[in-house]
């Protein structure tokens, strides 16, 4: 045992670390929060799930405004919009709940220190720069929590000097542009691609969407076409099945290569591009091979059922870490570590994490995909039921998209989800319920809904799997 006065350590303050401190301080121990940057909060607060959501409701209110209030009879002349006060309103609301967990740390007696962290051979952490730089660290249990970063593409496809987050971006630099693209070449039609797309379509940019696959990742097939056409519909231009082949700059614009698969190659021009082709683990220059901490091919933290690493005393937890790269993943994990160490029973229910794209319509899914029920082999029964269908959809001119449930064929247990619909990111906590106690189709319908309710689609997917939907 290291002489020292923690007894855990946690390097990195995304959602994943600064939760897993503030549970290991509640659980007793003397709990040190290490952060390269000053700001806590990590990717998700900083430049990830926060500062994104916020474009996307700005944006969102400026086309309600502009093309949404007309069929209630509502006019409000014409709509104008200010992008730097819509980015002050971000960066307040970044500052606000950075400021947040500035309190909690405190609240919780989690003592901080600001700097980039190293594991040496001896298991000490060593502090790369800041106040404490050069110090050496020991803590009874350390805590990773390192989190991730965009993943880039080879120099011979978007050469890194390229990437200078103006006119070739990722998701942090499409996130803090000072003015609206006249075109915006999105490189993914992921998570990312889609909601800062989204976002920057809504404000007045040409967005091309382009991807290798030929639906959208994670969707089944009917979710991804109906979700391709919503967007569709609301400007994004989408190029499926075609692979990039390069990216080219001069002053005036950016040249893009590409072939449609089955076709021959073509240029299209474009005045930005944002690169969003998934995200990598940061565990790179941390000293994790020294300290004998061992990473996957794919760079990730090789860690068991108890988040323990190949090195005693040293767990890893969320996005550096395998499994959905989500903030709520990353806080499950953080606890079920940290109640590990303190020697409770822990769970994370993997099955039951939604993932929730927050286009508009909003798109969430968990538990398996039919996609995936075909693969696993495993017999399913679908429920499906349309927004169109349900009356407080329609009130709200909010009638696109449907519910899918997916049943295990033997028992009706519910077992996946996809939604495409308004406010689906809060319906889908409604299966994950369901899905958490192992409910069934029947458990769903035999649970009153209040009416008028968007979440009546959900009880009549179930009801139509069952084979007695009384709405359609
Ligand atoms: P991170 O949040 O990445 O935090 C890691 C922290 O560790 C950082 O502060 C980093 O500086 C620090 N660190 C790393 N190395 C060191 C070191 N050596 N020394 C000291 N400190 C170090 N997820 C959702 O669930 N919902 C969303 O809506 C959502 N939106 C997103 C939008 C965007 C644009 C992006 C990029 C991501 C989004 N995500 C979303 C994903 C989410 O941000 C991540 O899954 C989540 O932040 C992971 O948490 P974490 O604690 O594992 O890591
Ligand atoms: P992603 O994994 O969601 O999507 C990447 C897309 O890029 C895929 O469709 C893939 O086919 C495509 N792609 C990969 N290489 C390509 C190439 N060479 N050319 C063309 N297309 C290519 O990754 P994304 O959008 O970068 O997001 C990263 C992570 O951040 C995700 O894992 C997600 O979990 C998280 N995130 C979550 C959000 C949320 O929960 N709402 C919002 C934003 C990000």
């Amino acid at each position: 045992m290291p002489d020292t006065p923690y007894d855990l350590a946690v390097i990195g303050a995304g959602p994943g670390g600064y939760v897993a401190a503030i549970r290991a301080s509640q659980l007793g121990m003397r709990t040190l929060l290490i952060n390269k940057y000053e700001a806590l909060g990590g990717t998700c607060l900083n430049v990830g799930c926060i500062p994104s959501k916020a474009l996307l409701h700005s944006s969102h209110l400026y086309t309600q405004t502009r093309v949404g209030l007309g069929e209630h009879g509502i006019s409000t002349g014409k709509a104008t919009f200010d992008l730097q006060t819509m980015q002050k309103h971000k960066e307040k609301t970044v500052t606000a709940l950075t400021g947040g967990i500035d309190f909690l740390t405190k609240k919780n007696r989690i003592e901080v220190i600001t700097g980039s962290a190293r594991l040496d051979k001896a298991g000490a952490i060593r502090m790369l720069d800041g106040k404490k730089k050069g110090s050496a660290i020991n803590a009874r249990s350390i805590l990773l929590a390192l989190g991730s970063k965009p993943v880039l593409l080879p120099d011979a496809i978007v050469p890194s000097a390229l990437m200078d987050e103006r006119r070739v971006l990722t998701s942090t630099g499409a996130l803090d542009l000072p003015s609206v693209p006249k075109r915006l070449c999105v490189i993914g039609a992921g998570v990312i691609g889609l909601e800062l797309g989204s976002v920057w379509a809504r404000l007045g940019s040409e967005v091309i969407v382009l991807d290798r696959l030929d639906h959208l990742a994670g969707l089944d097939e009917d979710t991804s076409k109906a979700f391709q056409k919503t967007l569709e519909a609301q400007g994004l231009v989408f190029r499926l099945a075609t692979d990039l082949l390069s990216v080219a700059a001069n002053k005036e614009e950016i040249a893009i290569k590409v072939r449609p698969h089955g076709s021959k190659e073509e240029t299209f021009r474009t005045s930005h591009a944002l690169v969003a082709v998934g995200r990598k683990p940061a565990t790179q220059n941390c000293g994790l091979e020294d300290a004998g901490v061992q990473c996957d091919a794919q760079g990730f933290v090789a860690i068991d059922e108890h988040f323990r690493t190949t090195r005693e005393g040293v767990f890893a937890i969320g996005d550096c870490v395998r499994g959905a790269m989500l903030a709520h993943k990353a806080e499950e994990e953080g606890v079920a570590a940290v109640e590990a160490l303190a020697g409770h029973r822990t769970l994370v229910d993997y099955a039951t994490i939604a993932g929730v794209i927050y286009t508009e319509p909003e798109v969430a899914t968990v538990g398996l995909s039919e996609r995936e029920a075909k693969e696993q082999g495993v017999a399913y029964k679908i429920g499906k039921f349309p927004f169109s269908a349900n009356a407080r959809a329609r009130t709200s001119g909010t009638g696109e998209g449907f519910a899918k449930l997916l049943f295990d064929e033997r028992d009706m247990r519910l077992v996946g989800a996809q939604i495409l619909g308004a406010e689906a990111g809060t319906l889908v906590q409604e299966l994950v319920a369901i899905m958490a106690y192992r409910g069934t189709a029947e458990d769903i319908v035999q649970i009153c809904h209040p009416h008028p309710t968007l979440n009546e689609v959900l009880r009549e997917a179930a009801m139509q799997g069952l084979g007695r939907a009384i709405h359609i």
